[in-house]
């Protein structure tokens, strides 16, 4: 790789993401069903109806994926802590030994060295709690932050951070309106309540962690770099509608307290009644943002007519990952910059997630993969050098892992791992990561 530690500033942190329903296992340990155990289960819905009941097994090799990754010489971890784990019923009784399980999981991230960044919310629902309506429900903002502080008052005392919620956008739009995602719901109204009721739970779920004396807490947003598939007026339009749905909804309720108006026109006939109310709680300070960037969306005008939001994704020219994402570092230099500029000033940005899937190559020479995070470091140097604050890189993600609706097909690991015997194989974009980030010895 071009780049190495020595051209990031002094405490950059690098480190990998994993989220918990992707590695864990769910089946183990005591966990209560959630959204995606039966999105998953009904046909249509998931490749092959895969699911996370055994995933990476990492609920038992924890330890040795904790090896993985102090062995690359990384300085964090960034993980998601299970709400229907901790809580399985959502609310009430806790599981003890979810709870152990975490602590087990901080106490070994610190024993090595490693920073634990935690997530509160990386996808799965507890079902019960989805049989009330889930997202769509106003009362989900106090449910998050009753399992918040329950996960808090064990394991706050160690994690370094904590975000709120991973990708609201994926939480309320894909998973809402687009359906690609649990619940699978396709329709305006739960799309609407999803999308206030996500930022409304970061909200009191931030006012529930400062109460606990939690510092270091924010959230974590996915950008994509959205242009206009041509320079016509209409699919101009078009990618505006998009860059408000998608990139500016969620950035601009937490540091503004206000949502964009290309956005509310086809959104506010929908929302819940006084949440305009709710904004000021959404809007309060965060102590660093989380960017996840994978790709650019090309966006067209939907045919005449068509109603709101009235866009037409592009299959874009460039080289594209497996996942069929066009490779565009120049995006995450523009997010970074663009956040800075315009959101969050001088306020600590991490990338929390950024990566590719790839297929399977022989001897696990994944030479796309180094070429990708090499291209994306020095696109993430660019910033730094434009001032923005960037306080550090995870890898998305560790491990091969179950990769939502494509279940587990779709590789996105430095580590490969063989989901029949479960085995992990370090791959060569691993040992570039490696020796890319080694600490210079000046003893
Ligand atoms: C974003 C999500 O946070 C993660 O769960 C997912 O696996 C990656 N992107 C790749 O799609």
């Amino acid at each position: 790789m071009k780049l190495t530690r020595q051209d990031f500033p002094q405490d950059f942190v690098f480190g990998a993401a994993t989220a918990a329903y992707q590695i864990e296992g769910h089946s183990f340990g005591g966990a209560g069903s959630t959204h995606w155990d039966t999105f998953s289960a009904t046909p249509g819905n998931v490749v092959g109806c895969e699911n996370g009941a055994i995933a990476c097994d990492h609920y038992h090799r924890m330890d040795a994926d904790l090896d993985l990754l102090r062995n690359a010489g990384m300085d964090a971890y960034r993980f998601s802590t299970s709400w229907a784990r901790v809580l399985p019923e959502g609310r009430g009784t806790p599981n003890q030994e979810g709870l152990d399980f975490y602590d087990r999981l901080v106490d070994g991230c610190l024993a090595r060295g490693l920073k634990p960044f935690q997530t509160l919310y990386h996808w799965e629902m507890p079902s019960a709690l989805a049989d009330l309506g889930g997202w769509t429900n106003p009362d989900v903002a106090d449910w998050m932050a009753d399992y918040a502080e329950v996960i808090t008052r064990r394991i706050g005392d160690r994690v370094h951070s904590i975000a709120t919620l991973n990708e609201p956008w994926c939480v309320s739009y894909l998973s809402h309106f687009l359906g690609h995602h649990a619940p699978g719901q396709r329709d305006i109204r739960a799309t609407a309540r999803a999308m206030h009721h996500v930022n409304l739970a970061h909200g009191r779920t931030m006012t529930r962690l400062r109460d606990l004396g939690q510092d270091n807490c924010g959230i974590v947003l996915n950008f994509e770099a959205t242009e206009p598939a041509s320079d016509s007026a209409a699919d101009r339009a078009a990618a505006a509608t998009q860059d408000a749905t998608h990139n500016r909804w969620f950035i601009e309720a937490v540091t503004r307290g206000n949502y964009p108006q290309e956005a509310l026109a086809g959104l506010e006939p929908h929302m819940p009644q006084g949440w305009q109310d709710h904004m000021r709680e959404i809007s309060q300070p965060i102590d660093f943002l989380g960017v996840n960037y994978y790709t650019r969306g090309l966006i067209g005008a939907a045919e005449d007519g068509a109603p709101w939001p009235g866009t037409r994704q592009i299959a874009g020219p460039l080289p594209k990952t497996q996942m069929d994402w066009e490779i565009y570092p120049e995006g995450l230099h523009r997010t970074l910059t663009r956040m800075t500029r315009d959101y969050v000033g001088n306020l600590p940005i991490f990338v929390t997630e950024n990566g590719m899937a790839w297929p399977e190559e022989p001897d696990h020479a994944d030479d796309a993969r180094t070429d990708f995070i090499d291209r994306h470091l020095q696109a993430m140097h660019g910033a730094v050098n434009d001032g923005v604050n960037l306080q550090g890189f995870f890898y998305w993600s560790l491990l091969d892992n179950y990769e939502w609706a494509f279940g587990y097909e779709k590789r996105f690991g430095l580590v490969h791992v063989d989901f029949d015997t479960l085995d992990r194989t370090p791959k060569s974009s691993y040992h570039a990561l490696k020796s890319a980030i080694a600490r210079q010895d000046h003893s």
